[in-house]
């Protein structure tokens, strides 16, 4: 497990292993490629991000995740991998999320992407992303780093 603070120093703690804080995790975090580029969102207040959200209702990790990406960037997911899962010790509450690794086939437009101003493609991340405010927050901390990492060396 990797133990390190957010940038509001909540402890985070990341485990690339099966469901390691939680087998009903609430959130999740889609990494997501298309066409050798990432696929970002433009999140109306947080900024540039890697989908995702809440796990609704009757619903598995694996199907709020697919959603999220429709619904944040009108992408079509066509492989999906869990790679791990961080929990995030806020102040009052806790947070798990499952952390995916999705390739999107086709981007379908859309007129509405709720929260977001929909799809971003960038052929590579800053390097100066942590102080860039373009961003959101949720890619400010090493669960960014460290997924990217495991993603190459696992060539997936
Ligand atoms: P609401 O019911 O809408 O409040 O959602 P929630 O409580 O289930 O979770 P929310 O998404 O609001 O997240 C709660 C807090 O957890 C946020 O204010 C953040 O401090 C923290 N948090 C959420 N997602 C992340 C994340 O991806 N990374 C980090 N570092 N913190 C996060």
């Amino acid at each position: 497990m990797i133990v390190f603070q957010d940038m509001y120093l909540n402890e985070v703690n990341l485990s690339f292993t099966n469901n390691p804080f939680s087998m009903n995790p609430r959130h999740v975090w889609v990494i997501c490629r298309h066409n050798d580029q990432w696929l970002l969102t433009d999140h109306s207040e947080r900024g540039l991000e890697f989908p995702g959200g809440k796990i609704e209702n009757g619903e598995t990790p694996e199907q709020a995740a697919v959603r999220e990406v429709m619904e944040e960037t009108g992408g079509i997911v066509s492989d999906l991998n869990y790679i791990g899962q961080y929990k995030v010790i806020g102040k009052g509450k806790t947070i798990i999320k499952n952390i995916y690794f999705a390739k999107v086939s086709k981007l379908v437009e859309k007129d509405d992407y709720l929260e977001t101003k929909g799809p971003v493609l960038l052929n590579n991340l800053p390097k100066n992303l942590s102080t860039n405010s373009m961003y959101s927050f949720i890619m400010k901390d090493d669960v960014l780093q460290h997924s990217i990492e495991y993603i190459l060396k696992k060539a997936l």
